[in-house]
């Protein structure tokens, strides 16, 4: 039997409740398909901190070095618990961009997915909705101004001053914009590509590198925006996006817009690849505001899921299942407290209620061998 070892960063906040559910779905995949996953649970984040000095502990590079695939749940503490860390070992600094450096997974795919079932979770309205959204943000996630080299110190004229550089070579352009044309490819054959080429020079090269890769691919159709102007039109007109390329920080931004018109960054969950290694997880951050009161839906650390079967361990078929499971849940007219006001018509429940109405909706759906 294939078994696969799957590293767990349960993470901070609402991150061991989601993640709870998210491997009840892993087990009964592993009960239904014949393949075993060998769960390891490492402490990653601002727990991490306060367990081992580290939020990115030793122990925890490890296990993800020996894993298959990296399931993490969310990081980052309140403002005024991260502030009893030093500052780069807070959570983001101290974990997260070092585990997106380690295993360079340079490619961040964001699905923005309102099928019909979460129409009413989005804040648009049905006219602009149309018959749903479905687009995908690919993100470059380990270059650009994330991870340039930064200064602070006093100027000529006494100032505090900053500076952080936006650096691409154009190896890194290349292959991220691969991912965006192959997945075009796969998809409506249409790449948007989101840049500001009329005052950025690092947006300049990356447009010249994308004339040169796209003759690779000359059935995709590419239609160039500029990332303000992308805004907007994500909340005008988002029917007329399929696959989205861009540099790092323009999708952090543009795909937390991306939750924004679904009506919550709770249904982001999201892939990052890199050659070797990669990992998964929700988009959102660890909401210490609701952690631990089992009302965090975890249709994102859920989808993480989905999109580990599929990526890492070829198994399309069963990730679609999980998705038509999560959707069925909805469809019925279940909803969580954060995503829903009670009262809004929703048959309410809680965070672990919603696991196993997924884990039921999915073991009525035919075992697919994948
Ligand atoms: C994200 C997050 C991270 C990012 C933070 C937590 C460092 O916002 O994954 O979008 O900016 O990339
Ligand atoms: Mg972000």
């Amino acid at each position: 039997m294939k078994t696969y070892k799957i590293a767990v960063l349960a993470g901070d906040g609402i991150g061991p409740e989601i993640t709870r559910e998210a491997i009840k779905v892993l087990k009964l995949v592993e009960q239904r398909n014949e393949i075993s996953f060998e769960l390891l649970p490492a402490p990653f984040g601002g727990c991490a901190y306060f367990e081992t000095g580290h939020s990115f502990p030793q122990e925890t590079k490890e296990i993800c070095d020996q894993a298959d695939a990296i399931l993490k749940g969310p990081i980052g503490l309140s403002h005024e618990k991260s502030k009893a860390i030093p500052v780069d070992e807070q959570p983001e600094r101290g974990a997260l961009l070092p585990l997106r450096r380690r295993y360079n997974t340079f490619a961040n795919f964001r699905p923005v997915y309102l099928p019909k079932e979460l129409a009413h979770f989005s804040p648009l309205k049905p006219e602009i909705i149309g018959d749903g959204i479905d687009l995908i943000m690919v993100r470059e996630l380990v270059g650009g101004l994330y991870f340039g080299e930064k200064q602070t110190g006093i100027n000529d004229e006494g100032l505090r001053y900053v500076k952080e550089t936006l650096e691409y070579d154009e190896r890194q352009i290349r292959r991220i914009l691969h991912e965006g044309f192959k997945l075009a490819q796969k998809r409506k054959k249409i790449l948007h590509n989101i840049h500001k080429s009329n005052v950025l020079k690092s947006s300049v090269l990356w447009n010249e590198i994308l004339e040169e890769v796209a003759e690779e691919y000359s059935n995709v159709e590419v239609i160039n925006f500029l990332v303000d102007a992308a805004a907007t039109m994500l909340c005008l007109n988002p029917t007329q996006f399929d696959v989205m390329v861009m540099e790092n920080m323009f999708g952090d931004i543009l795909s937390d817009q991306g939750g924004g018109i679904l009506g919550s960054l709770g249904l982001m969950p999201s892939a990052c690849l890199g050659d070797e290694k990669a990992y998964y997880e929700p988009s959102h951050g660890s909401a210490p505001d609701i952690a631990g009161k089992n009302i965090a839906n975890p249709y994102s650390m859920i989808g993480s899921v989905a999109m580990m079967l599929e990526n890492s361990f070829g198994m399309d078929k069963e990730a679609k299942n999980i998705w038509a499971a999560m959707q069925n849940v909805f469809g019925e007219g279940y909803s969580t407290a954060d995503l829903s006001k009670s009262g809004s018509g929703v048959k309410m429940i809680n965070t672990d209620q919603f696991g196993n109405k997924v884990v039921e909706a999915l073991v009525k759906m035919p075992i697919t061998k994948s």
